[in-house]
């Protein structure tokens, strides 16, 4: 699909998104490892999230899905079938680290494959503390998927161990602790900051008790021995996806004349650091109505367009923000002033290298932008220019540049721009019924 995005039309009105990703990922895989029916509200209907539903038939767990309401006949941890083929994760990195951990304590064999941009993404990160808890997994020599994993011929629990995660990552943390449900001793997950924490509500939610502590920025959680026997079925709404809604959000602020209701979207903490970054840019955003929808926090969001200056962005503000840098560059683009990202090299291992895709992608359309090694400086003096780009395909690059062709001075196209569907299918629609003009062929 090719996008052509004209500037100009102010964007107006109000909306609700679909539910968020990592949330919807969590609700459909968990609920499968529960004893009991699972309903689920506002599940996120997208590439990413169908390929775990797929991941679950492989394994014999039964779903349905009526509009976004989903409902999954939880088999309990010990109750997963070997799958009769390889496991086809699509382009969704959180199904296939998040099933190697769950498979692994459910103790079946497979091979967890997906397609050519996932199995260059790194997986030793996973496999590595898997095998040292006794799960009998390997990868390629590159240390990518496909991963295969065999059934431990004694059917003993994986050991418990203290994990020392190099980077926060909720991905890993998730494996982890999921492997964890069936080990035979205490599991410890210590990551440098808290990244987000999905896992550790939906698990509390479903009867484990996580005991979570700080030192400094640091944080850890630990899971008691062979907690994954006695999971409760999930009945929850999950909030619009904050990621999704970070593209309206800079859609809004860098078109003159906007203003914009975002409802019920998750404002969870640690997903909100583009939040704060945009607000000290100077953003006009208030936040309304805040609530909780089970453990999660949720609220309005009403955007205006304003005048943003440059920032610097590092430290534990990263991983708060780590989906949003695509978006944040527009911003960035837009803003009056430098903008430098350090601190930020996770970016290089996302669905594309993130780092070199919007600094080649951001030269395309005019910008000042030079790449270092773990980020990037962005000077925003003048809006860009408009001009053609490829995303490369990731998702977020697309929906990214797509935002910038609604305040740059002439036209933006951007090619193979369909990818977005694999995290937010309505984008265009919503956009264009928030006023913007944009072509699609
Ligand atoms: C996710 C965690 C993040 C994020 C990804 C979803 C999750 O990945 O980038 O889109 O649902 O746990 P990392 O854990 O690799 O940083």
């Amino acid at each position: 699909m090719k996008l052509t995005v004209n500037p100009g039309n102010p964007l107006r009105g109000d909306i609700r998104l679909p539910g968020d990703k990592s949330i919807s990922h969590r609700a459909a895989l968990f609920s499968a490892l529960a004893h009991g029916e699972s309903v689920i509200e506002n599940f996120l209907v997208a590439g990413v999230t169908k390929a775990m539903l797929h991941a679950l038939t492989e394994v014999g767990v039964e779903w349905s899905l009526t509009g976004p309401t989903l409902k999954v006949k939880g088999k309990g941890l010990n109750g997963l079938l070997p799958p009769a083929n390889t496991i086809h994760c699509g382009n969704s990195g959180t199904t296939l680290r998040l099933l190697a951990g769950a498979l692994s304590a459910a103790n079946i064999s497979c091979t967890l494959s997906g397609s050519n941009a996932l199995c260059q993404r790194p997986m030793l990160r996973i496999v590595e503390p898997l095998q040292r808890v006794g799960a009998v997994i390997t990868a390629t020599s590159t240390g990518t998927a496909p991963m295969k994993l065999k059934r431990r011929l004694t059917n003993q629990p994986l050991s418990g161990k203290t994990h020392i995660l190099p980077i926060a990552s909720a991905q890993v943390k998730t494996c982890l602790l999921l492997a964890g449900l069936n080990a035979n001793e205490v599991i410890v997950v210590d990551e440098p900051a808290l990244s987000r924490d999905h896992t550790e509500k939906m698990l509390s939610t479903m009867g484990i008790h996580l005991v979570e502590s700080f030192i400094n920025e640091r944080h850890q959680v630990q899971m008691s021995p062979l907690a994954g026997n006695n999971l409760s079925p999930l009945r929850i709404t999950i909030p619009g996806d904050f990621s999704s809604a970070s593209f309206l959000i800079v859609a809004a602020l860098i078109t003159p004349g906007s203003e914009i209701t975002i409802r019920k979207v998750g404002l969870n903490p640690t997903r909100t650091g583009l939040l704060s970054i945009l607000t000290l840019m100077g953003a006009h955003i208030d936040i309304s109505n805040e609530h909780f929808s089970g453990m999660e926090p949720v609220g309005d969001l009403r955007i205006r367009h304003s005048k943003l200056h440059g920032i610097e962005v590092s430290g534990s503000l990263v991983v708060k923000m780590i989906d949003e840098f695509p978006v944040f560059a527009i911003a960035a683009a837009f803003a009056e002033g430098e903008t430098l990202v350090t601190q930020a090299e996770e970016l290089r291992y996302k669905e594309s290298d993130r780092i070199s895709t919007i600094c080649t992608q951001l030269k395309r359309i005019g910008v000042v932008v030079e790449e270092r090694c773990d980020g990037f400086l962005i000077r925003g003096d003048n809006n860009p220019t408009g001009g053609e780009v490829n995303p490369n395909g990731d998702h977020r690059l697309a929906m990214a540049f797509a935002v910038s062709g609604l305040g740059s001075r002439n036209q933006i196209t951007i090619h193979d721009a369909g990818i977005f569907n694999e995290s937010y299918p309505r984008f265009v629609e919503d956009l264009i019924d928030l006023g913007a003009d944009i072509a699609y062929e």
